[in-house]
């Protein structure tokens, strides 16, 4: 062996023979190029064996796919002329192709350091839900057709935190169906009703569908309430690309929604008293259980007095902003007590994912016993009078 075009056989016999490691050039020709490296794999992907290129550049990574011809094409390309160094790993033996300054050629074949070819299977998102189950015609292009994920089923750039809240906020639900049991057991045949409010773009309504029906196996009826029609019509047309019969979109506002009896709310991030609003339509429409995480706390805000006891606290902007947000949701909360709520209030994600990372969850009791809600009143009084706040939105409404 002795020229380049014999070095290339080699790569062409390992992938044919499928005895292919991988490849790396290296050494780029122009020094100052910020091409440093490619790093060159076999990939599963859609069934397809390609080839997986990374580019590695001096801050980032860029990775392309290409079919086995076309890959090869592009390996042909670069080797010699771009970069002078090319590293190829088969379970038969290692080879070393290398270019030196004056031109000459030198080849070096030598004992293989892998024994076994890797797994072919392309990088899959970490995620139980996407995981669990071989995946079904058109059962992950709702995370692609959403932009959370590429082609390929990695997760885009930038949309790392979300994938997060969505995989935390799947665990969330999954947890609180098995602590409440009877959420299912009172559905025999009929559909488990959900309503999420302030739908958005839809990333987890999306989400806790796939889950609900594809991993869990369950009779699910979603409808996702938003005002901007337009991303109404896109998530409709998602669910229908998806397969997703039972999953859909309604234009409309949280306050003026006719809400039917429904098992489970969910108003995540929706801005304001739009959560309040969901909370009082939860609560009238006997949803078992409801699950907010409220987003911006302006009405409370506007009316704390700085000559409150907490005067010190107040005098500083995002104190007072903090302190606000910390009274809306405490009201909150004791108002879904006072409505037979047994209500949490925690971190769902940690703060570096997202800043709006509390969640409020209500789980309707079921103790036949008559309770004495007027203690959650009374702190609902307390807390108002201690920072002057007339009225909490949620109390008038609920
Ligand atoms: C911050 S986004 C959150 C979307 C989604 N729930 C999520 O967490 O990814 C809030 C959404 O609520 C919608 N929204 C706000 N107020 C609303 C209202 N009163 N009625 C219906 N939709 C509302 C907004 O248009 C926006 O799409």
């Amino acid at each position: 062996m002795n020229t380049k075009e014999d070095f290339f056989k080699e790569i062409e016999n390992s992938v044919s023979e499928d005895t292919f490691v991988r490849l790396t050039l290296s050494k780029n020709a122009d020094r100052s190029a910020t091409l440093k490296k490619v790093l060159i794999k076999l990939a599963l992907i859609k069934k397809q064996l390609q080839f997986s290129f990374v580019f590695r550049h001096e801050t980032n990574d860029v990775t392309k796919n290409f079919s086995i011809k076309n890959g090869l094409e592009e390996i042909e390309k670069l080797l010699g002329d771009e970069f002078w160094i090319a590293n190829l790993f088969t379970t038969q033996h290692d080879f070393v192709f290398e270019k030196n300054k004056k031109g000459k050629l030198k080849f070096r074949k030598s004992k293989p350091t892998f024994s076994q070819i890797p797994e072919r299977q392309h990088d899959k998102p970490k995620s139980d839900f996407l995981q669990k189950n071989n995946p079904t015609e058109g059962r992950a292009t709702y995370l692609q057709e959403l932009g959370i994920l590429d082609a390929n089923d990695r997760i885009q750039k930038g949309k790392g935190d979300k994938y997060k809240q969505i995989k935390k906020f799947i665990e969330i639900v999954s947890d609180l169906l098995k602590k409440n049991p009877h959420v299912l057991e009172s559905k025999n045949d009929e559909p488990l009703r959900i309503v999420d409010m302030g739908s958005g773009k839809g990333y987890l309504t999306f989400a806790l569908y796939d889950y609900l029906v594809n991993t869990m196996n369950l009779n699910v009826k979603i409808t996702g309430v938003e005002i901007r029609e337009n991303l109404i019509e896109i998530c409709n047309n998602i669910a229908t690309n998806s397969n997703f019969d039972n999953l859909h979109f309604e234009q409309g506002f949280i306050e003026g929604y006719e809400l039917p009896e429904t098992d489970i709310l969910i108003a995540l991030h929706a801005c304001d008293t739009a959560t309040d609003d969901a909370i009082a339509k939860g609560i009238k429409a006997n949803a078992q259980l409801i699950i907010c995480a409220p987003c911006c706390h302006k009405q409370i805000r506007k009316q704390i007095k700085n000559d409150s006891a907490f005067e010190a606290v107040l005098n500083y902007g995002i104190l007072k902003e903090r302190q606000a947000e910390i009274i809306t949701d405490t009201i909150r909360a004791l108002i879904l007590e006072a409505n037979d709520y047994a209500t949490k209030v925690f971190e769902f994600i940690s703060i570096e994912n997202t800043g709006k990372n509390v969640m409020i969850v209500g789980q309707q009791r079921k103790s036949e016993q008559p309770r004495d809600v007027t203690m959650y009143l009374q702190k609902v009084e307390e807390l108002k009078k201690q920072f002057g706040i007339e009225e909490h939105y949620l109390e008038k409404i609920v």
